[in-house]
């Protein structure tokens, strides 16, 4: 266990940086490369433990993969060009290493046995294997394939037209992955929009998606022709600065060549509506999604009641933005946000957990939190929970909070922003 020692910041967060890149894109980019015809490069990868599990377990699948720091060469010969698995494919913390991977392995015609971590243990998975299953692909494990492990024996898959009983972009993904391959043409409508970006990276590798409204169709037997990938930065990764600027005394932060697409930005418009100072560039640049930079500096904050179809563009920035709750004045409420529960922790509990150790004010709810500002923190001994969001929140809660903070667990950070606390750092001593 890392233990992490924190104080107060003496003044302001001034600078200019950039975060790594996104998650979703990088995990995304290796997966269509791996199946694609060709040499795939990826400028801008996200070099965090995530995404380099799902670059193991293609290499495990017999893709010849090099990776550089953020420099990745894949050398894809097709889907028909996967092997059988020696051994387990092992995902570590990644849920969207397991669930877009199930959505391949489902349409090959071969055995593999997927795990992670304790978290992905306790993760359902029955809302990827239900729809997998209906197209055909043989799935067990541990509760009837609800948890893993689980193992696949794929191939010869059919079609269906599904309904998401979730707003996920993992299940979504893991249909879509399973369609390409699939007889006939596979559709998936969602109750509420979700990150696009597998819709986008498919198309950039040549397959046709048709998008009607909420449904999204893809037909099988399509090929994947390998491209040049530009990776944006992560604006969940961008969201502890964003959060940071807005709440540390006198701080003005610029971060540059984030990625803005519209399927992702709750985050900006909850942070204005709240009365943050922010500006965002938009840039034009190589990336494959849209980009900005994006400016921040301290203001007062007030309450918001987030709920409803905005919860999908901003689920995994809950954390960060109920640390700017405490510091707002009046009552924040967040509610629609039961999914919170099955990510990396119950990030319902967890938030108010830890924060609550630092002196805020928060009530949990079944879909949420109620959150009681403005409350000034203590600094306290916290932990993570081996949750990389919630380490990184702890983390910017400690630069207000009056004495020491200790974070425990702080190494999950690595899942996502591996040089987080050198960035941090940088903005603390700059003048
Ligand atoms: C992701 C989708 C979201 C998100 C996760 C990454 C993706 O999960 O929380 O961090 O890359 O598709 P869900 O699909 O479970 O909502």
């Amino acid at each position: 266990m890392t233990l992490k020692v924190l104080e107060k910041a003496k003044k302001g967060l001034i600078g200019t940086i950039t975060v790594p890149g996104d998650k979703s894109i990088s995990h995304r980019a290796v997966m269509l490369g791996a199946i694609a015809n060709g040499k795939t490069i990826i400028e801008g990868f996200l070099p965090g433990e995530d995404c380099e599990s799902t670059i193991s377990c293609f290499r495990q699948l017999g893709v010849h993969i090099i990776q550089d720091g953020d420099y990745v060469e894949i050398e894809g010969r097709g889907l028909e060009d996967l092997i059988e698995p020696e051994a387990v494919l092992e995902v570590g913390n990644s849920g969207t290493t397991i669930r877009l991977l199930a959505g391949i392995l489902a349409g090959l015609p071969f055995y593999s046995c997927l795990q992670g971590d304790s978290s992905i243990a306790k993760r359902p998975m029955n809302r990827i294997v239900d729809p997998l299953r209906l197209m055909g692909a043989k799935i067990d494990g541990r509760k009837s394939g609800s948890y893993t492990p689980i193992s696949i024996k794929g191939g010869n898959l059919e079609s269906i037209d599904y309904q998401l009983p979730v707003a996920s972009a993992q299940v979504k993904s893991a249909i879509l992955l399973a369609g390409l391959q699939a007889n006939g043409t596979t559709s998936v409508t969602e109750i509420e929009a979700t990150r696009d970006h597998t819709e986008r990276m498919l198309k950039a590798f040549g397959v046709k998606v048709l998008q009607n409204g909420n449904k999204i169709s893809i037909k099988g037997k399509q090929r994947l022709h390998a491209t040049k990938v530009f990776v944006p930065g992560d604006i969940s990764s961008a969201s502890f600065f964003l959060v940071a600027g807005a709440i540390v005394p006198h701080s003005k932060i610029i971060l540059q060549q984030v990625g803005v697409n519209p399927t992702r930005t709750g985050i900006i418009d909850v942070l204005k509506k709240m009365g943050a100072k922010l500006e965002v560039t938009p840039k034009s640049g190589e990336a494959s999604e849209p980009l900005a930079d994006i400016q921040i500096q301290t203001s007062p904050l007030s309450a918001v009641e987030i709920a409803g179809d905005i919860i999908p563009r901003l689920i995994d920035e809950i954390p960060i933005i109920a640390l700017a709750a405490t510091q707002a004045e009046g009552i924040t409420v967040i509610r629609d946000a039961q999914e919170l529960k099955v990510k990396e922790t119950n990030r319902i509990d967890t938030v108010a957990l830890e924060l609550k150790k630092m002196g805020a004010h928060i009530e949990t709810t079944e879909d949420g939190m109620i959150i009681y500002g403005r409350t000034p923190l203590k600094g306290s001994r916290v932990n993570s929970h081996g949750d990389h969001r919630i380490g990184m929140m702890l983390a910017i809660a400690s630069y207000i909070a009056d004495g020491e903070t200790i974070i425990e667990n702080c190494e999950a950070i690595n899942v996502s922003f591996p040089s987080f606390f050198e960035t941090l750092k940088r903005l603390s001593i700059e003048e």
